[in-house]
């Protein structure tokens, strides 16, 4: 072989080499999964595009955008400084993610709080009117800024804190406009009590009344205050996140319904132990303000400070629960608070994946006709002489989500596992119930949205909710039906594909820091 061939061999062996190489490193990078397509990313509820998120905050709805801002670390994927991220819809299930709304300020990080619509300029801050956002900086003083272009841009007010810190645990502040008293009211988690306070101008303001909700322990967070209407009367509901000893254990949000005059929420002691959610899943909710009608849409943190910080996702961590329009209803106990996903869900449902009626239920029965993760099922069940019986989603070889009903003792749980591919998450509850039903004409009826990482059981109507996150095997995707020790009757099931609807908007790596 001469010389030149040699060496053209040798140019010929690197090229390939060159090539070789460069190909994989553009494999690695098409490998990649795309924003919003890693496992266990939700399809059809609201999470960030990277970076972490808690408490969705500031919701309001404003010239046909409903905002969601929420607090945000956009540097890393546990908590940290934050931020206020920001999402616009125009319906409450597609969102569009805009840039991050509120900054840490010389005064400190943006922790969480509400917005409103100042359409008389009562602050002197939006001539011709505009958002004025009302939030806690960490150091437990509240501050405001405010915007006149829809939210795209916002301003620190300069004289902020508006409020000092008046309590070590002093924060959240919800606020509304008080049409009987021509003031806005401001509700307040202040320690263990909730404190109200009122303002002709959100800047001002001006002590008013103080409630200790009797909590047993933790401190209260987030809390929330508003009008509902049943058989024309107006009652007053309070909602308020309880950081610790809520029923799944952690937080949860706990509600009272009763009256306000304006200055003072006035509640029935005899019955305030109500919850609106049995899952560990659905901590630091609100409602939107300024929604039209007298909707009440509620949207909470699908998460819970016990393992919040440790689930297994990368690039992202945290999510929202559904979109929830609040109803008051009578029921045999007295008025209690219903919830149900909001009517414009309707446009995720895909094609049906069967319909069954009448089907006796003894054993295991896996639907084996149904894959899916993403899911609407729809099912009533009349107990028989099983202990417990229900159905499974996220099946696959040994793990599962379970959502079952425990005949003897009439509740609905949801069990799920803490194992997951890298190992176990420290303190995930792996159990949690509902209070005892009472089942109307004996019939146990539930609705369910299945997502990737999460399954929320709406059942009796919306009386009784259940958000729970699970982590099983991304590729387990099975359905099944079960009966223990006995039988129960199934009356009907639908089960429907949902569409994927991830936000629009920057979803580029290069959003992410
Ligand atoms: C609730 C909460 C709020 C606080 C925020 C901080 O989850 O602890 O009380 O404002 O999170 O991110």
């Amino acid at each position: 072989m001469s010389l030149v061939l040699k060496r053209s061999l040798h140019v010929v062996l690197f090229l390939v080499i060159v090539t070789t190489f460069s190909h994989s490193a553009s494999v690695a990078q098409t490998t990649e999964p795309a924003m919003y397509h890693e496992a266990f990313r939700p399809q059809f509820h609201f999470s960030p595009v990277c970076g972490w998120m808690n408490d969705p905050n500031g919701m309001v709805y404003y010239e046909g955008e409903y905002h969601l801002f929420y607090q945000y670390h956009p540097d890393d994927i546990v908590w940290g400084p934050m931020h206020w991220g920001h999402a616009v819809s125009r319906d409450l299930i597609q969102w569009e993610n805009l840039p991050i709304a509120l900054y840490p300020d010389a005064i400190g990080p943006i922790w969480s709080g509400s917005a409103v619509v100042d359409a008389q300029n009562t602050s002197g801050l939006v001539p011709g009117g505009g958002l004025i956002a009302i939030f806690s900086y960490q150091d437990q003083s509240q501050g405001i800024a405010y915007s006149t272009d829809k939210g795209r841009t916002w301003t620190m007010y300069a004289g902020n804190p508006v409020i000092p810190a008046l309590a070590k645990d002093f924060r959240d502040p919800k606020v509304f406009w008080h049409e009987a008293t021509g003031k806005w009211v401001m509700i307040i988690a202040a320690g263990n009590q909730i404190q109200l306070f009122t303002s002709p101008n959100l800047i001002d303001w001006e002590f008013a009344s103080s409630l200790s909700g009797d909590i047993r322990g933790g401190v209260w967070e987030v809390p929330d205050l508003f009008p509902l209407d049943l058989d024309g009367k107006t009652y007053w509901v309070m909602l308020a996140s309880v950081s610790q000893m809520a029923p799944a254990g952690g937080g949860g949000v706990r509600y009272m319904i009763g009256d306000f005059d304006g200055t003072t929420f006035t509640y029935d002691r005899t019955n305030f132990d109500l919850w609106l959610d049995y899952g560990p899943d659905n901590y630091a909710g609100t409602t939107w303000s300024d929604m039209p009608d007298g909707q009440r849409v509620y949207i909470g943190w699908m998460s819970n400070w016990l393992y919040a910080n440790a689930t297994p996702t990368e690039r992202w961590r945290g999510a929202t629960t559904l979109p929830r329009t609040l109803r008051l209803m009578q029921t045999a106990d007295g008025v209690r608070l219903a919830q149900q996903p909001v009517d414009s869900i309707a446009q995720l449902r895909g094609e049906s994946l069967g319909t069954w009626e009448n089907v006796a239920l003894e054993g295991e029965l896996p639907l084996d006709s149904v894959q899916g993760r993403l899911l609407e099922i729809i099912a009533e069940f009349r107990p028989g002489s099983a202990e417990r019986f229900g159905l499974d989603v996220h099946a696959g070889d040994n793990t599962k989500t379970r959502i079952l009903f425990n005949n003897p003792q009439s509740k609905l749980f949801i069990s799920r596992s803490d194992q997951t591919a890298t190992g176990f998450i420290p303190n995930f509850t792996r159990a949690f119930g509902s209070h005892a039903l009472t089942l109307e004409d004996g019939l146990l009826r539930v609705h369910l949205f299945v997502d990737e990482s999460s399954v929320e059981v709406f059942a009796q109507d919306g009386l009784v909710s259940i958000s729970s996150l699970s982590f099983v095997n991304p590729q387990h995707d099975g359905v099944s039906l079960f009966a223990e020790n006995g039988d129960a009757q199934l009356n009907r099931l639908e089960i429907y594909a949902l569409n994927s609807l991830v936000p629009t908007g920057n979803n580029e790596m290069s959003a992410c820091s």
